[in-house]
Order: C-alpha cells, then sequence, then structure tokens
C-alpha cells in the first residue's frame, strides 16, 4: 500500500463532503477552498483532509511519503469534457493560409478542415492511429487533464468511423485517466455525398449506430449543427436515431452562426452544447432553465480569431458554464487547460474561481463524472494536480506561459 501525505497546503481547492453537483450564477465565483490544510492518500484514495490544526498526526510511519506543500496550492485535476484526441496528422498548413487571409470556413469550403483530415484518417492503420493517440494521452495528462472526451468524427465512412471509436474504445482500457467516447459521424459531408446528404444520414443511422450500440463503442451522440455542415432538423432526425441506442447528445452548436441548434438540442436531452461563440436570446433563456452544460471553448476562439463565448452573460443567466479545450488539429491544436485557464480569463473576463469551477465542478458534469471526478472528498481517486510555489491562486491564470504543475497524483 502506498500512503502519501501532503502537508501546510497553501490552499485546498473544491475539497469537500457536500460541495454541489453544479454550479450557476452567483457559486461560479465563490471556489471551496481550505487554507493551510492537510491531504492524506492511500493507494490514491482520499483519507482524510482537513485544516493543518486538526490533522491528527501519523501513528504509523510505514510507506508513508511526506510532502511539504508550503505556498503550493492542491487541487482536482481538470476534466476536459470536448476533444478530438484521435487524429491522423496536424494541419499547419492551414493555419498559414489563415495567416494569409483566409477563414476557417472558406479552407472548409476547399476541401480542407474536417475533410483534410479525414482524408488523412482514413488512409492511417488503427495501430498507428491508437499509439499516436496514446503518446498525446500520455501529454495530456501531464498537463493536468484527469479525464477526457474523445470524439469521432474524422472519418466520415462507415470503417473511418468505426476505426476511430475502436481506437477510443481501446484508449479507454489503457489509458490511466478515465476516457469517455462521442460519435461525431455528423462532423461533415463527406465530398463523396455532397449531391446525397440523405445518404450520408442514412448511412449514419442504418449502417453505423446499429454497429456502434452492438460493440457498445460510444457514451454520446454529437453533431457539427452549422451552416454548411448540418441543419438543426438533421441534428434532430440523428439525435433520436442515437436515442434509440441510448446514446445521449453531446453536441456542437453556434460556432459561426445561431440556427436553433441549442434549444433543440435542449429539448432533446443534451447533456451538453459546445461551442456557443455565437449566442441569441432564446439560447440564452433555454439554457438558463436547463440542466444542460454550456460549454465554451476559448482556445478555439483564439486560434481561429473568432468571437470568445459571453461566459459572463451565460453565468448571470443561471446558466451551467464550463471550459474545455476542443483539442484538435484544425481548429484548436492545443490540450492545455492550464491555457484555457487563463484564457477564460483574460479573453472572457471570467475570474479565476470562475474559471477553475468551470474546469472542475463543472466540466465532471459535461460528461457525467460529478460522482467521480471535479473535487476531493473521502473514498475518490480521481486525479490531483499538486501546483509550484505560487504568490496567490489568480497567478495560475496570470502567468499565462509559466508551467504550474509540480507533480500529478493518478
Ligand atoms: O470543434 N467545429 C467542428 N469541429 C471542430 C473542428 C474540427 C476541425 O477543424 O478539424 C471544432 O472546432
Ligand atoms: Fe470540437
Amino acid at each position: 500500500m502506498r500512503r502519501q501525505f501532503i502537508k501546510n497546503i497553501k490552499g485546498l481547492i473544491q475539497a469537500g463532503e457536500d460541495l454541489p453537483t453544479v454550479l450557476r450564477g452567483a457559486q461560479m465565483s465563490q471556489l471551496a477552498m481550505i487554507e493551510n490544510a492537510y491531504l492524506a492518500l492511500e493507494d490514491n484514495e482520499v483519507i482524510a483532509y482537513g485544516p493543518m490544526n486538526e490533522w491528527p498526526g501519523i501513528t504509523d510511519w510505514r510507506e508513508v511519503e511526506v510532502i511539504d506543500a508550503s505556498n503550493c496550492y492542491v487541487l482536482p485535476a481538470f476534466i476536459d469534457s470536448h476533444t478530438h484526441t484521435v487524429f491522423a496528422a496536424s494541419r499547419e498548413e492551414e493555419f498559414v493560409d489563415r495567416i494569409h487571409g483566409l477563414s476557417y470556413e472558406e479552407i472548409a469550403a476547399k476541401g480542407g478542415g474536417i475533410l483534410n483530415s479525414a482524408k488523412k484518417l482514413n488512409e492511417m492503420s488503427e495501430e498507428a492511429l491508437y499509439d499516436a493517440a496514446f503518446e498525446r494521452i500520455q501529454k495530456i495528462i501531464e498537463a493536468g487533464t484527469g479525464a477526457l472526451e474523445i470524439k469521432s468524427g474524422y472519418g466520415l465512412s462507415v470503417e473511418g468511423e468505426l476505426k476511430m471509436l475502436r481506437v477510443i474504445q481501446k484508449l479507454k482500457q489503457t489509458s490511466p485517466i478515465q476516457i469517455k467516447a462521442t460519435f461525431l459521424g455528423a462532423h461533415a459531408i463527406p465530398t463523396d455525398f455532397k449531391a446525397n446528404r440523405v445518404a450520408y444520414i442514412d448511412l449514419l443511422i442504418n449502417d453505423i449506430l446499429p454497429v456502434i450500440a452492438e460493440e457498445n463503442l460510444a457514451d454520446y451522440i454529437d453533431v457539427f449543427c452549422e451552416r454548411n455542415y448540418f441543419t438543426t432538423a438533421e441534428m434532430e432526425q440523428i439525435l433520436d436515431a442515437g436515442a434509440k441506442y441510448g446514446l445521449k447528445p453531446k453536441v456542437h452548436v453556434n460556432q459561426f452562426s445561431v440556427l436553433g441548434g441549442v434549444p433543440a438540442a435542449i429539448a432533446k436531452g443534451a447533456v451538453s452544447v459546445d461551442h456557443l461563440e455565437e449566442l441569441d436570446q432564446n439560447d440564452l433563456a433555454a439554457l438558463a432553465k436547463s440542466n444542460c452544460v454550456a460549454t465554451l471553448l476559448p482556445g478555439c476562439s483564439h486560434f481561429l480569431s473568432i468571437p470568445f463565448g459571453a461566459a459572463n452573460r451565460l453565468i448571470d443567466a443561471g446558466a451551467v458554464v464550463a471550459l474545455a479545450s476542443d483539442f484538435n488539429p484544425g481548429s484548436s491544436p492545443s490540450y492545455d487547460l492550464m491555457h484555457v485557464l487563463s484564457l477564460a480569463c483574460i479573453k472572457m473576463k471570467m475570474t479565476p474561481e470562475a474559471a477553475i469551477n468551470a474546469l472542475t465542478i463543472n466540466a465532471a458534469a459535461a460528461v457525467e463524472l460529478q460522482d467521480t471526478h471535479g473535487k476531493i472528498a473521502l473514498g475518490r481517486k480521481s486525479p490531483l494536480i499538486l501546483t509550484k510555489e505560487l504568490p496567490s491562486l489568480a497567478y495560475l491564470a496570470y502567468a499565462y506561459t509559466e508551467k504550474h504543475i509540480q507533480r500529478i497524483f493518478i
């Protein structure tokens, strides 16, 4: 048995037995924190924590590692509830095209974008895809992520989509962090189906979904509901088909345009609606009275130079707001949630407290991991971050290129 005793912690964050499972409104600006705290772990399981002056002391010193965390913080590892971590190749040529003035949508219209990734993915073996993704996950963990959602959506063919989902399934079995899988066959209309989009949607519903159900390859279903991609009615049709197999929706909506996808997805029981760079009054009203998590992706806004999500409007309206990386080769080639934290504070004017809540408690809700992740509580085993020495918690978001993590407990 491995026992660890972390003492003199400057702030033990999100620790408590009765913290809410989702945070809204004014709750977002308050962060649960025990100052000058201790934390005791037994094989990574939290067995005791509290203020140092209540520390019962160590009676049995066998196999105990004592860690002095003076001036350091301990917090639950972040949850990345929206990523495209399985992909074949980077796309820096499109990045250079954008520097020369093309937009993301213009690049997609000339066969770049998602179709570019799909072409390369279909040429790559399942083994090679798995190896590349496994290596990425090691780096993702080192960057402070303790649970990960991964989408398909670069296959856009029966074989390609199933290959991606089988890779994700294998990653679930071999990775040290918890992974959730999302079927995103409706990420783009593949070139061969441009003249017959109905046939592509039929293929998703009739040829892929039954196999996903049979092999238990996905937890969620996603659709890129957007102009030039999938309409709201098509999204509804695909979500209904997924629901027959027990797949709950987590969808891409409102990245470039408002098509009514937000209220429509909520009506279909969406666990989360993601992107929301664009947002109208109807969307806001629907999110305010729902448990659906509004997931903002500031890394994508930053990288594509598109608007940032209106985090504070959503928070003030009472919506459940989370943050994620959207890690993918086209619109957000970074999995670094510390950077997302900084962007949320710098560009969206979230407070550091709100941004940490959005990356822990609310992000756990966005992948239905609230019973195991996002908080530090007795009996829990999910990964933890020990920071380096920091002058304050706000410094975590402020010093946005510094490496803040001293150690991960996993
Ligand atoms: O979330 N917007 C749709 N999907 C991805 C981008 C995919 C890509 O460009 O490869 C996103 O930003
Ligand atoms: Fe995405």
